[in-house]
């Protein structure tokens, strides 16, 4: 594993795999690396010559300060990580200046996708996924770049914002990985009490529960029970469930209307309060 921190050195070192024919593997994170990552980054060191992780805490997909300053950093305890992976890593952690030598003025617009769900209550977020996500992209000119599904909207989004910016390589989207309690890794899970943690582990078992429903109960009944199972706990208070077509993201108002039906949550959970995502795929009714 070898840490770089300019883009000058990362292409050097890109330079020698291109000259190779190479395959490059590009997993964009920013830090607080855990399994859900490794996984990432195991699947890419598995289907490439050389891997870049780069770890960068964007500023501009943050539309709140306060948590920018709280987001979790750890470069050493992250390069440990990658590095009992084994595997060619080159791990690019640049500071702001080297991504930002100027603000981004560029903006991105991909409506539905990046208007609904967590583009309608962050706004500017998914802007500046693209802006960040975009310059790694012209960067590293990777073969394939990996991307978690726990964050289902913001594959959909990158998936539009290659197509519009002429990206052709292949997007890789990897399972959401989970606690055995059911709770979906997170960074953010590290900001959670384990009071806070045993509370948020029914985020999935309800999201579980509710696919079993689905037989029986209209996406509007399934959508509310949802709502109304995770409001009554203690601790959990939901911002929105929304079930959507997997590939639009238009909000579904019958099974039927799509072949991929996955609902998707964000809750507040705890003192802090700890903003939390999920999601869980439908069985197809077409
Ligand atoms: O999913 C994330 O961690 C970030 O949004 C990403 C894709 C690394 C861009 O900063």
């Amino acid at each position: 594993m070898q840490l770089v921190r300019t883009i000058t050195e990362l292409q050097a070192l890109l330079a020698d795999a291109r000259k190779a024919q190479q395959a490059i593997g590009l997993v964009p994170t920013m830090g607080a690396l855990h399994k859900g990552h490794a996984s990432l980054i195991s699947r890419s060191i598995a289907d490439n010559a050389l891997t870049v992780v780069s770890i960068f805490v964007n500023p501009t997909q943050f539309n709140d300060a306060r948590d920018l300053a709280t987001y979790p950093r750890d470069l050493d305890a992250d390069c440990r990580l990658i590095a009992s992976l084994g595997g060619r890593v080159a791990v690019f952690a640049p500071a702001v200046e080297e991504i930002y030598p100027e603000p981004d003025t560029r903006t991105f617009s991909y409506p539905p996708t990046d208007c609904v769900m967590e583009g309608a209550r962050r706004p500017g977020h998914f802007n500046g996924v693209c802006q960040v996500v975009s310059r790694l992209f012209s960067i590293v000119s990777p073969t394939r770049a990996y991307f978690g599904e726990k964050d289902f909207q913001q594959i959909a989004v990158i998936r539009a914002m290659m197509a519009d910016q002429g990206f052709t390589f292949e997007l890789v989207p990897c399972p959401i990985v989970r606690e055995a309690s059911g709770l979906a890794l997170s960074s953010r899970n590290a900001l959670l009490s384990e009071a806070e943690r045993a509370v948020a582990v029914h985020i999935s078992r309800v999201l579980g529960e509710s696919v079993a429903r689905q037989a029986t109960s209209s996406v509007e009944e399934v959508s509310a029970w949802v709502v109304e199972t995770l409001n009554a706990i203690e601790g959990l208070e939901v911002e929105y469930y929304a079930i959507v077509d997997g590939k639009t993201l238009r909000a579904l108002t019958a099974w039927g209307e799509s072949d991929d039906p996955v609902g998707c949550i964000t809750v507040y959970c705890g003192h802090r309060p700890v903003r939390l995502i999920d999601n869980v795929h439908y069985t197809p009714c077409r």
